[in-house]
């Protein structure tokens, strides 16, 4: 690129509200893997930004990506605010964020086209490496282990590290999952669309279906006690203990219910990030216990994870070459936890059989997460009222994900939440 080479944000970014328009290339990043990634994007044509009264231009030249300052020759070219565009390159947003905000505004081409350099733009502005395949490296791990809650720190922290999640069988026992559940029989019999504490989907007859409590540890001193458990706590901090839980914000402690059927609404989350709409800045990489209540597998909606992929952007329309992405579905038993790294792709599908997976996730986030969202707040007000939102954000994430959004999940969203 025409730019100095000088190291700015090595591996993840920081956040500074005002960023140079087009910041230095991360030392980090590898010229190889850039150029695997701009062969790729030679289809794809030129990328023009309109910054305020800025023009500039990313193109592909042979394995290499050039950006021209004032060049306004892309085949897509979009409109935004400088503001958004700090917000991109310091990763508080994505082009899914800008997008579901309407701050994206198309000269020529659309979504498609755009979103097909998000993984070489992050990489340059922020070192974050796009995600691939042939370059996984579990390490001689097993991306479908599961181990017992007596296995050591640095075991559980090592395999967290490689894969981005982790399953660990038996750390509750029957009896406290029993009285875990009819402590949310209590609250889901309370629960009411559009109370600002409960989700819901539609079912094909038109009826309205609880798929999720949000801030539930605040109305029960029984969940609330799980939330500081010593036994959360310890795989909470598994990376490290620079983070706490946040029971008063980003929707809190929060307990999914998979409907089953066909449904719509936010209850089968399709893949995704859980920064996918953006805060990757301000909360990566933090680390979601999810407590199994019931245990899970297909019929009732197990959780699918892309081993290796935290940290890492995938490539637009990755799942049409599933061929060449490993996927693992995790199934448990009630007691069980799994964690995974908020960032990690996975995915919440569609139960085959009778649904009703419960699992109750209580997300530790690093000390940034508080400069930023006070009590209440989450990451986007747009998707908060689900109740009344949910159609338009639906429809958005349609239009911007086409074949992705629809694949066989019954949902559509890119949202964050825990699955
Ligand atoms: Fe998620």
């Amino acid at each position: 690129m025409a730019q100095s080479l000088a190291p700015a944000w090595p591996g993840r970014a920081t956040y500074a509200r005002s960023v140079t328009l087009l910041p230095p290339i991360p030392a980090t990043v590898d010229p190889e893997l850039l150029g695997q990634e701009a062969a790729d994007l030679a289809a794809a044509g030129g990328l023009t930004f309109y910054v305020d009264d800025e023009t500039f231009t990313y193109w592909v030249d042979g394995t290499s990506v050039r950006c021209e300052i004032g060049k306004d020759t892309g085949t897509t070219a979009v409109r935004m605010s400088r503001r958004s565009w700090d917000d991109l390159v310091g990763q508080m947003t994505t082009f899914v964020g800008l997008l579901l905000r309407g701050e994206l505004h198309f000269d020529k081409g659309g979504f498609d086209q755009l979103s097909a350099w998000e993984p070489v733009l992050r990489y340059l502005h922020a070192g974050i490496p796009p995600y691939e395949p042939s370059r996984a490296d579990f390490a001689g791990r097993d991306p479908a282990a599961a181990f017992g809650a007596d296995t050591d720190d640095a075991e559980l922290a090592a395999q967290l590290r490689t894969m981005g999640y982790l399953h660990i069988k038996g750390v509750f026992s029957a009896d406290e999952m029993a009285a875990a559940n009819d402590e949310i029989d209590r609250l889901a019999a309370l629960a009411r669309p559009g109370d600002d504490q409960s989700w819901w989907v539609t079912n094909e007859d038109g009826s309205s279906a609880l798929c999720r409590l949000v801030y539930a540890s605040l109305r029960s001193s029984l969940l609330a006690g799980m939330d500081s458990d010593p036994r959360v706590r310890r795989l909470g901090e598994l990376l490290g203990p620079d983070v706490k839980i946040a029971p008063d914000r980003m929707e809190g402690t929060c307990v999914l219910i998979k409907v089953p059927g066909k449904t719509s609404g936010l209850s089968n989350i399709p893949w995704h990030q859980d920064c996918g709409t953006g805060g990757h800045a301000m909360f990566c990489p933090a680390v979601s216990v999810g407590i199994q209540l019931t245990g899970s597998d297909a019929t009732t909606g197990n959780l699918q994870m892309v081993p290796g992929s935290h940290g890492t952007t995938l490539r637009y329309g990755w799942q049409d070459r599933l061929d060449d992405v490993q996927v693992v579905s995790i199934d448990t038993e009630p007691g069980d936890v799994t964690v995974h790294i908020q960032d990690v792709m996975h995915a919440s599908p569609r139960p085959t059989g009778p649904g009703q997976r419960r699992t109750m996730y209580v997300t530790h986030y690093p000390p940034a997460l508080w400069d930023h969202i006070g009590p209440g707040q989450a990451l986007n007000d747009l998707v908060r009222n689900r109740t009344e939102q949910v159609a338009d954000l639906q429809r958005a994430s349609s239009d911007a994900f086409g074949a992705t959004a629809s694949q066989g999940s019954g949902s559509s969203t890119h949202e964050a939440p825990r699955t």
